[in-house]
């Protein structure tokens, strides 16, 4: 039995869906374990681009079983429509993926709120994927979850108890509270689809591991937006973190056998919130031109900045990431010398691991700089190929955060990938 859990280790959009799609070729299942539709994770196979919100990462592969884990929010229109979409492109979704019954569902009122809240002083920043107010409604014991899909009585009901819940923060925002028999002939649309596919999440995952399989957890975001752990209030509503694939999918933390933490080879960070090592200007601006920074969900250009060392380290701290997968390193080709933050100081105490947030307001990185390669490594396909400098980076980069590298990815497309490609194998 192995079971490896794939985790972003900065703000997101590392390139979680690549590795996992490049994993699930040596797996049998793969388990979306948090958040919802606030989750765009792109895959690239011959060309091809994929992006998904929902589905696991792993649905390319025809031999691959799928779950929605139940610590994720559904939106169930979103669901659908990724459905009929994968499908549209000759893959078999319905005969391979399960979706929790436990999990919740996003609720067309949820994403208005969502919105209605970014309209304040408060912004978040978020996706406006309706995440927050749907967690918000779980933590409150009022969330309508898949299984009540099968109820459309009981399904109404609950949607209106919830919308009078919610009805004072529509009128005070100016917005008509939205009608019961609307949000819910949208949401039972969808139960023809989705009915069929829900299954008990937590028997699934016992199953697959007890048969011996070889299990992808896939997180969303990343470990600084953790609920918990990250740069709160800047944060999603879910534990994306390694300990919460263990919490929400009901599986001890002793049957995970290794967390993989993706980093891309420098920081972005979309939304608001601090970011110590963010560069501003046509810096910033030319380190998301080569990397084409732009949310896979939102559009929304990507702040840029170096890698931030403190960062990582806290990272595979609260994971407990015993491997580094390297994204983008090629992004850096241009360069001749790289910067990466080392530490930080905060009124005059060095930090080599995140602070909490209270002290992240005043904090001033501390800086090395690295040689460049100055060439281009896209078709490089194994980490001896790679120029010195390049393999001297991501040396320093293990050695400063003491974690083993496994994987360097070198380009968007899966063929584009370094190292051990198998995670499962010793
Ligand atoms: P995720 O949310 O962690 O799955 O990441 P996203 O899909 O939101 O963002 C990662 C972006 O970088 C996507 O557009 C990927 O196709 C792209 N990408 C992934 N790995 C590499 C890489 O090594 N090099 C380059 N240039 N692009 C990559
Ligand atoms: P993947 O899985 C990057 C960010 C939002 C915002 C904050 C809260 O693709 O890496 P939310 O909509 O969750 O309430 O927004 O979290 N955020 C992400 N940033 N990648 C993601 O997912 C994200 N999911 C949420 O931009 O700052
Ligand atoms: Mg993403």
């Amino acid at each position: 039995m192995s079971s490896v859990v794939v985790v972003g280790a900065q703000w997101g959009d590392e390139g979680k869906g690549k590795v996992v799609d490049l994993y699930a070729q040596h797996a049998q299942s793969v388990v979306r374990y948090a958040g919802g539709a606030n989750a765009g994770h792109t895959l690239v196979v011959g060309g091809e681009t994929l992006i998904l919100h929902l589905i696991p990462s792993g649905i390319l592969h025809s031999h691959v079983r799928c779950i929605i884990g139940q610590g994720t929010v559904i939106d169930p229109r979103t669901l659908c429509e990724e459905i009929t979409a994968l499908e549209a492109r000759g893959i078999s979704v319905r005969d391979r993926l399960m979706v929790a019954g436990r999990a919740h569902l996003v609720l067309p009122y949820h994403k208005e709120l969502d919105c209605l809240r970014e309209k304040g002083a408060r912004a978040i920043g978020t996706t406006k994927r309706g995440i927050g107010p749907a967690y918000q409604d779980k933590a409150a014991r009022r969330g309508i979850r898949v299984s009540d899909l099968r109820d459309p009585a009981r399904l109404t009901q609950a949607v209106e108890d919830n919308l009078s819940y919610w009805a004072p923060i529509f009128e005070a925002g100016g917005v008509d509270v939205p009608r019961v028999a609307d949000v819910a002939g949208e949401v039972l649309a969808c139960a023809e689809t989705l009915v069929p596919l829900m299954c008990d999440g937590v028997a699934w995952v016992k199953a697959t591991q007890e048969r011996g399989d070889h299990v992808l957890f896939e997180g969303a975001q990343g470990a600084l937006l953790d609920v918990d752990h990250g740069t709160y209030p800047f944060v999603t509503s879910s534990s994306v973190t390694s300990g919460g694939a263990s919490a929400a999918c009901g599986v001890g933390p002793r049957t995970l056998d290794h967390v993989v933490g993706i980093v891309k080879a420098y920081s972005t960070r979309v939304g608001e919130g601090p970011f110590p090592t963010e560069l501003h200007g046509e810096a910033g601006d030319q380190l998301r031109a080569w990397g084409h920074e732009y949310g896979a969900t939102t559009g929304r250009p990507r702040r840029c900045g170096w890698l931030d060392l403190p960062a990582l380290r806290y990272a595979i701290h609260i994971n407990g990431i015993d491997r580094l997968a390297i994204t983008k390193l090629d992004v850096l080709s241009e360069l001749s010398e790289l910067t990466v933050c080392t530490a930080y100081e905060v009124n005059g105490t060095r930090y080599e691991m995140l602070p909490s947030e209270e002290d992240l307001a005043d904090v001033t990185p501390i800086w090395e700089t690295v040689p460049g390669w100055k060439s281009d490594i896209t078709a490089c396909r194994k980490l001896e190929d790679l120029p010195k400098e390049a393999r001297d980076y991501l040396n320093k980069i293990e050695a400063w955060v003491n974690c083993p590298m496994d994987l360097v990815s070198v380009g968007p497309d899966r063929v584009q990938t370094l190292g051990r490609l198998n995670p499962f194998s010793e």
